[in-house]
């Protein structure tokens, strides 16, 4: 306990400089079980503080009442990973400066305080992996800043009620997954998510807070693989609605979403077809929509995805030919397992003489490499062929988080399924320049 007691005097110190304190070294006071309600006075009296960052530490019990009554000044609270329980006090100052609040990890219980539409600067705001038992957050939406809304993992339930109203404009990471949420996919927000289809560069390449070290970061399922990002680019955008009760169909307007990187929609119970806007998502690396119960072809437009790298539309219902061509060369037999009525390559099964000549092979032309509408490729600065952006992406993350070891399985893992002439050029020029790129964007 006297460690702790050292860290609240220390916060107290700190707070009155106006510096961020950052705790992201467990060792320093993780040894046996803390509580923050204990020292909830003493923190309480920081009046000043701007940053408060105690994740990943090894805190429990019930977070103080009064943490709401920083907001004041407070631009970033972040509880991430610890084992903080009950309910979410905060009863927000009016008005605030919270920028970022990151409360994942935890065992939260309860709603979500209805008073965070009073934190109108909100940028960031992650309740993830806790047990918040409520409806979808649709009040929200009048947040005018809010760009990251990460609710996964919790008990959030019921049909997401939707107003025509113009809504959640400049969210660009949106994760519901493994709730409990049914009825149709919400067709008015896709209309309205206004960021997702920007292609313009933003000012800022990652989102942090004004004159201070502390960069927001998040966890977000990629390619499989639930990772941590330590920055949050600017130009990064993802739905993640898989894992719940969705029902219905498809949106078509999903299509206009043309700056959307990641789109997963997968174990969910969707039917109808798969529509052919989605050969719009220009920008589109990853698409999930592995079991549902869709039916109808496969597409043809989605050979058109030229930056895709995941695909997986397996345990649907989906017959006909695999397109082929361009990308779809790359995907192996697992991206379409399930689907009893699907032929041609990758499967084993061959479709009706009718069908096979339907989409012949076409090749990558040699400018492609070469004229990307790139977002994307500007920032993290590898620019390099067809559908790698999404595994360099992931390998600059690993980067970032300092597992090199992960990365390289990562890379191995991703090139094999490459066109090989894209593999040569990416293992002879990527290595080495990425990890400079990085020590000049990053560091
Ligand atoms: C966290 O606290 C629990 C309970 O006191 C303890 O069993 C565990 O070892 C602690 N974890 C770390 C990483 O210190
Ligand atoms: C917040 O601060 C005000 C005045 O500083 C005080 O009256 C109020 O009780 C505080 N609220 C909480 C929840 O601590
Ligand atoms: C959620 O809360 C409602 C009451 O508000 C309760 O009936 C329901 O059992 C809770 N669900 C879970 C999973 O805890
Ligand atoms: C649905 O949203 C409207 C406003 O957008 C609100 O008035 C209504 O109470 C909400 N209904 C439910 C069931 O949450
Ligand atoms: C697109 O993004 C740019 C730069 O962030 C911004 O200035 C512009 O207003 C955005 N446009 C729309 C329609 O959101
Ligand atoms: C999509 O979401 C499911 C469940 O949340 C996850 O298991 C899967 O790995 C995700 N797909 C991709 C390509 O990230
Ligand atoms: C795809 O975009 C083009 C050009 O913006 C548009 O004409 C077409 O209707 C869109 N296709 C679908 C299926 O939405
Ligand atoms: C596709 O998704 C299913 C679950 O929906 C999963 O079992 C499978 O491993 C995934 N396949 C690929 C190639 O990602
Ligand atoms: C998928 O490919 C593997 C080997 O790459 C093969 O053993 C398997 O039979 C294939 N499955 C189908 C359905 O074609």
């Amino acid at each position: 306990m006297g460690s702790l007691m050292w860290l609240f005097q220390f916060l107290l110190y700190v707070s009155q400089y106006q510096l961020a304190f950052s705790s992201s070294s467990p060792s320093s006071f993780s040894s046996s079980t803390h509580s923050l309600y204990r020292h909830g006075q003493t923190i309480c009296n920081a009046r000043s503080l701007e940053i408060l960052d105690l994740s990943h530490n090894n805190l429990s019990g019930a977070v103080p009442q009064c943490l709401g009554n920083f907001s004041s000044t407070l631009s970033v609270l972040n509880l991430r990973s610890n084992r903080f329980t009950g309910t979410l006090p905060l009863a927000f100052a009016k008005p605030n400066k919270l920028r970022s609040l990151d409360l994942s990890g935890n065992q939260f219980e309860g709603q979500l305080p209805r008073s965070l539409v009073d934190c109108t600067s909100l940028e960031v705001l992650n309740v993830g992996n806790n047990k918040i038992n409520d409806t979808f957050p649709y009040w929200l939406e009048t947040l005018p800043q809010l760009q990251v809304l990460v609710i996964r993992s919790n008990r959030f339930h019921g049909p997401i009620n939707t107003s025509s109203k113009s809504s959640f404009t400049k969210l660009r990471i949106v994760d519901l997954s493994h709730n409990e949420f049914s009825g149709p996919l919400p067709m008015k927000y896709f209309e309205h998510f206004q960021a997702m289809k920007n292609k313009t560069m933003p000012d800022k390449k990652y989102m942090s807070d004004e004159n201070s070290y502390y960069h927001d970061s998040v966890v977000v399922t990629l390619k499989g693989i639930e990772i941590e990002m330590q920055r949050i680019f600017t130009i990064f955008t993802t739905i993640d609605f898989s894992s719940n009760n969705f029902i219905g169909e498809i949106p078509n307007v999903i299509g206009k979403l043309n700056s959307l990187i990641v789109l997963n929609f997968s174990h969910n119970s969707l039917k109808g077809h798969i529509p052919e806007s989605l050969g719009n998502l220009t920008s589109l690396e990853s698409l999930d929509i592995s079991s549902n119960k869709l039916t109808g072809r496969i597409p043809s437009q989605l050979v058109s995805l030229t930056f895709l790298e995941v695909l997986n539309l397996s345990w649907n219902r989906l017959h006909g030919p695999i397109p082929q061509g361009l990308q779809f060369n790359t995907f192996q037999n697992g991206s379409y397992a399930g689907n009893l009525g699907l032929c041609g390559l990758p499967l084993s099964k061959e479709c009706e003489d009718s069908q096979t000549k339907v989409h012949p092979p076409v090749l990558p032309k040699e400018e492609d490499d070469h004229n990307f509408d790139g977002l994307f490729w500007k920032i993290v600065a590898i620019g390099y062929g067809c559908g790698m952006t999404l595994g360099l992406f992931l390998g600059s993350l690993m980067f970032l988080i300092g597992r090199p070891k992960l990365f390289v399985r990562l890379a191995e893992r991703e090139m094999p399924k490459k066109v090989i002439r894209l593999r040569r050029t990416l293992t002879d020029t990527v290595g080495r320049r990425k990890y400079s790129k990085h020590q000049s964007y990053f560091q």
